[in-house]
């Protein structure tokens, strides 16, 4: 075996440590994907080889075990994903909770964005906001609250500067023009308007997420896809808890929640599908 190379306990150990860490799972044969993503921090200590890390993990050590996660992560994201949630939302489910909260203008309408990693998901919802607050003078507010596990995309998310290339990935120039302002760099920064929409915080799905209060809307994708079958049950349970009666969530385009829950009913809109918190 060489120094790069992962002993087979190890890698069992490895993958026990996310899964109970973070609730991902990974495959059996995934070493290379453990190799490439710790590698970086391993040269970034002297002396240090893969297995040494993997041992500082696996022993409790709090800051590798932090870096572990943080690189184990896939934070892939982009603007308006999949379109269609935003398009619902605007013309059907935000219009129809503007309604509903006619009566009691304080409470703001409340939009979690779960793993929402570098923002992309959380700012959509506001532009979406913003552009339909252009059409209908309403005075209701809206408040996003962004959650991921990784601190380092929590950060990107507070900092809301993006660069060229995360610009390039589904922003619409309309938006950009309205939202965004040039900085140093080729950089675009979120202003203020949009930005005092959302605020960040650190979140585990696997922990409890009683302390966000209660949502209208839950964005929840693809992250589920990297769960066990009972964890996503668990996070669904807990979700569910999370929303006002007839709430609603979103998942990515190609997961799925059948077997896993009966709290939810699927609704399948002009736009795309989504799912309802059914009444009690
Ligand atoms: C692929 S991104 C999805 C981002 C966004 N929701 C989207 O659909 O574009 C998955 C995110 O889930 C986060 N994540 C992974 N495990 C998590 C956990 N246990 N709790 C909270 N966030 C987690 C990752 O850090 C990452 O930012």
């Amino acid at each position: 075996m060489t120094v790069d190379e992962i002993g087979v306990k190890q890698y069992q150990l490895f993958r026990q440590f996310l899964e109970q860490a973070c609730g991902i799972v990974l495959g059996e044969n995934k070493q290379y994907l453990v190799r490439s993503r710790l590698s970086p921090l391993v040269k970034s200590i002297e002396g240090a080889t893969l297995n040494s890390y993997i041992d500082s993990v696996l022993s409790g050590n709090q800051s590798t075990r932090r870096a572990a996660i943080e690189v184990m992560t896939t934070n892939e994201t982009l603007w308006f994903r999949d379109n269609y949630p935003f398009k619902l939302l605007e013309k059907e489910i935000l219009p129809k909770l503007i309604e509903k909260k006619r009566s009691n203008r304080i409470a703001p309408i409340r939009v979690w964005s779960a793993a929402c990693s570098s923002g992309q998901e959380a700012y959509s919802i506001g532009m979406t906001w913003l552009n339909l607050k252009k059409l209908n003078k309403t005075p209701i507010n809206v408040e996003i609250i962004g959650t991921d596990i990784s601190n380092e995309m929590l950060q990107h998310c507070q900092a809301a500067e993006y660069d060229q290339l995360a610009i390039s990935r589904g922003l619409p120039a309309q938006c950009q023009n309205d939202y965004f302002e040039s900085i140093e760099g080729n950089k675009l920064r979120v202003k203020p308007e949009l930005k005092r929409l959302a605020q960040f915080r650190p979140i585990n799905l696997l922990a409890s997420y009683s302390s966000l209060g209660l949502f209208d809307v839950v964005f929840c994708r693809n992250v589920l896809i990297y769960f066990s079958a009972e964890v996503k049950k668990q996070i669904l349970q807990k979700i569910a808890a999370s929303l006002q009666e007839g709430g609603i969530l979103f998942l990515g385009a190609s997961e799925s929640i059948s077997d896993l829950t009966d709290e939810f009913s699927m609704v399948r809109g002009s736009l795309g599908l989504y799912y309802q918190k059914k009444p009690q």
